[in-house]
């Protein structure tokens, strides 16, 4: 990972989507076996060095890449050289994100680039693919597919969790900015990843720009519907009273800025 850029444009950096989802007929299970080693590497090496206060497991990730009925579908896209030539493999970086089949909406979780390759593009490129294949999802869909929204989350600006540094918080809403994501102007808490892991109240959401912009609107009942779906498909529980009321806070449409 100590390559030093040989071009400065990154156009010919090689992509591979894992992934396997049953409603848009592709066949990338195939891959996954082979692909094991790539995703171990790219969790070991980019994902962790930017996400080491995350840590998702690994095996999370590989059982949600196998499972067609798992709550939610998960795609990992890897960017570098020789990806599949664990001896000659340079990882520029990679994005996960996860699709929402009954809300119809999309979450991008993680975006990373290596410090090397950074600057050049791939960050964004890869961030507007993730949003596009999310949205091409939800295509067709009675309740206006064409639109599914696709969020991320960051971390609040103006009320920075514990051990939240402000102003690095806001330099990274500005980024997103830049890349035409919008805040969305709804209460919004991360639920539990994990056993005896704290939801997180010192996010927001951002509905993300992919090819085309990040929508102006959302539906409440749509964003609501997500948020259930969110947190069950993570926490594995029914809705308690926080999110009841969290949910019952949602207007009936949801403006972003
Ligand atoms: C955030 C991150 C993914 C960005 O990756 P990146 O590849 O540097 O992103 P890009 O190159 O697309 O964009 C970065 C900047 O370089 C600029 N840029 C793009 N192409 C360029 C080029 N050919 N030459 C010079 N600059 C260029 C972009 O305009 C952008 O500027 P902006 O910040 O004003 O929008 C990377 O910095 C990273 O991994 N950070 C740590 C993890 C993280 O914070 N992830 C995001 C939160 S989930």
């Amino acid at each position: 990972m100590t390559a030093v850029p040989d071009d400065d444009h990154g156009g010919d950096v090689e992509i591979v989507r894992l992934g396997r989802h049953r409603d848009d007929g592709d066949d990338d299970d195939g891959d996954l076996d082979r692909d094991d080693e790539l995703l171990a590497a790219f969790h070991a090496g980019p994902y962790l060095d930017a996400f080491a206060h995350q840590r998702e497991p690994l095996a999370v990730w590989q059982r949600r890449l196998r499972d067609p009925d798992a709550p939610y579908q998960l795609t990992v896209q890897i960017a570098g050289r020789a990806l599949r030539d664990p001896s000659r493999r340079v990882l520029h970086g990679g994005v996960a994100y996860e699709w929402y089949p009954r809300s119809g909406c999309g979450l991008a979780t993680y975006l990373v680039v290596t410090s090397p390759w950074r600057g050049r593009g791939l960050g964004r490129r890869l961030l507007t693919g993730a949003v596009d294949d999310l949205r091409a999802r939800g295509a067709g869909r009675a309740d206006g597919g064409d639109g599914a929204p696709v969020f991320g989350e960051i971390a609040d600006p103006s009320a920075p969790g514990p051990g939240e540094d402000a102003a690095a918080a806001a330099a990274r809403l500005a980024r997103f900015r830049r890349w035409g994501a919008r805040v969305v102007d709804a209460p919004y808490a991360q639920p539990s990843l994990g056993p005896g892991l704290a939801r997180d109240r010192h996010l927001r959401l951002l509905a993300l720009a992919g090819t085309a912009p990040a929508p102006a609107t959302i539906a409440g009942p749509r964003l609501a519907a997500f948020v259930r779906e969110l947190f069950v498909a993570n926490e594995g529980a029914p809705p308690d009273d926080e999110l009841e009321a969290l949910l019952a806070a949602i207007p009936a449409t949801v403006v972003t800025r």
